[in-house]
């Protein structure tokens, strides 16, 4: 690797920058509670998905005293669609440290902000610089990526060793007078221009002669990624019971993936019809009916699901019956019912919306290689 050139791309990249700059809703007033809510949902969707979440979310909770005191149920409704639910678990838990510790304002100390729950270095350094203007980098893919090139970085950019190295060298170079801009600069050309998947667009790349891979040919051998190790897969059968008006639902338990949310009751394993309908049996229901649903495929960060559905029509039971399924009616699940969009398929069969309408959403996203 070689980094002297690195110095070289402050002045050009924040021309550039101030050129094309994307505008964004929370480029308009970067308080430190819009970027870091922003930070947090790009994370692990793309920016145009994230802009309606994004508003939505800082329309109902406008500031950190209000996401501290917002219900779970709530909460995880702002956030369904977008995946990773532990995130938006965490941003509460960081808003009532903050109301106790801060007054309900985020710190403006980098060190203060890495030691909340769910901020780790790099939506530190975007808070500090962008907010308070700090001057500390935010390494994240694009960064990772766009300076792999410039540099031509050997080291794999999924190692903390090689992250910390870039982080360092940031450091070193980033301007006092300017360090929100240039870190949205170079998010903003790895998002723009140097793009990945071996396809950047050097051509109108304000970093092309300074640019190490660029000058050799060689812009998709970086950055080094080491190949991730493949998802274990698991096949379900998800049960969408009904009973003439309503829908069975199931709340998840409160750990694990897609912790506290709700579900169509499903089990491992593929079923058949008669399997199926046992399984209904077993939770204490008595089967009218049987149709067979299309299958279904749902990629989380380290698991995949093969679905298989049922459609399966039971007798009305009183409520005191019910046992750890919940009967809903479906419209009610839009308002009090958050189901993670892994369920989408067998969603639709009913006309649920899972998440915004229209919007690819961060789940959907990870099926599309953003992960
Ligand atoms: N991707 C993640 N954070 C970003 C930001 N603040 N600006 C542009 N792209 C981003
Ligand atoms: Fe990326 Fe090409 Fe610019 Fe180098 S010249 S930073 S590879 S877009």
């Amino acid at each position: 690797m070689e980094t002297s050139n690195l110095k070289k791309i402050v002045s050009p990249l924040l021309k550039w920058f101030d050129q094309n700059a994307r505008s964004l809703p929370w480029r308009e007033n970067p308080l430190p509670y819009y970027v870091w809510v922003s930070e947090i949902m790009l994370q692990q969707t793309r920016v145009e998905a994230v802009k309606p979440f994004f508003n939505r979310f800082i329309r109902t909770l406008p500031d950190i005293k209000a996401l501290a005191a917002c219900p779970q149920e709530q909460l995880l409704k702002l956030w369904e669609g977008l995946g990773y639910y532990n995130r938006v678990r965490n941003m509460q838990k960081a808003a009532i440290f903050v109301m106790e510790q801060y007054g309900g304002e985020l710190p403006g100390d980098y060190g203060a902000l890495l030691a909340l729950p769910g901020i780790g270095a790099y939506t530190a350094g975007a808070i500090a610089s962008i907010s308070f203007g700090i001057p500390v980098p935010a390494v994240d893919g694009n960064v990772l990526r766009v300076t792999g090139r410039i540099c031509e970085n050997e080291g794999d950019i999924g190692k903390q060793s090689v992250k910390k190295e870039v982080e360092a060298l940031l450091q070193e170079v980033i301007p006092a007078s300017a360090p929100g801009k240039f870190n949205q600069a170079l998010m903003d050309l790895g998002a723009m221009v140097c793009l990945p998947g071996g396809v950047p667009k050097c051509g109108e790349c304000p970093l092309e002669k300074l640019c190490l891979a660029r000058m050799h040919g060689r812009e998709r051998e970086f950055p080094v990624k080491a190949p991730k190790k493949p998802r274990r897969e698991e096949t379900r059968t998800v049960l969408v019971i009904r009973d003439g008006n309503r829908v069975a639902l199931r709340k998840r338990p409160g750990r694990g993936l897609l912790a506290g949310l709700y579900e169509f009751p499903n089990v491992l394993g593929f079923l058949g019809q008669e399997e199926a309908l046992a399984a209904v049996k077993g939770f204490g229901l008595s089967p009218i009916r049987i149709m067979s649903l299309a299958d279904a495929r749902h990629i989380f960060s380290h698991v995949e699901w093969q679905m298989k559905g049922w459609m399966v029509l039971v007798e009305e039971l009183d409520e005191k019956d019910e046992q750890d399924l919940i009967f809903v009616e479906p419209a009610r699940t839009r308002q009090e019912f958050p189901i993670p969009s892994a369920f989408a398929a067998y969603a639709a069969s009913l006309s649920i919306e899972i998440g915004q309408k229209g919007i690819q959403t961060g789940e959907e996203a990870v099926q599309n290689g953003k992960s």
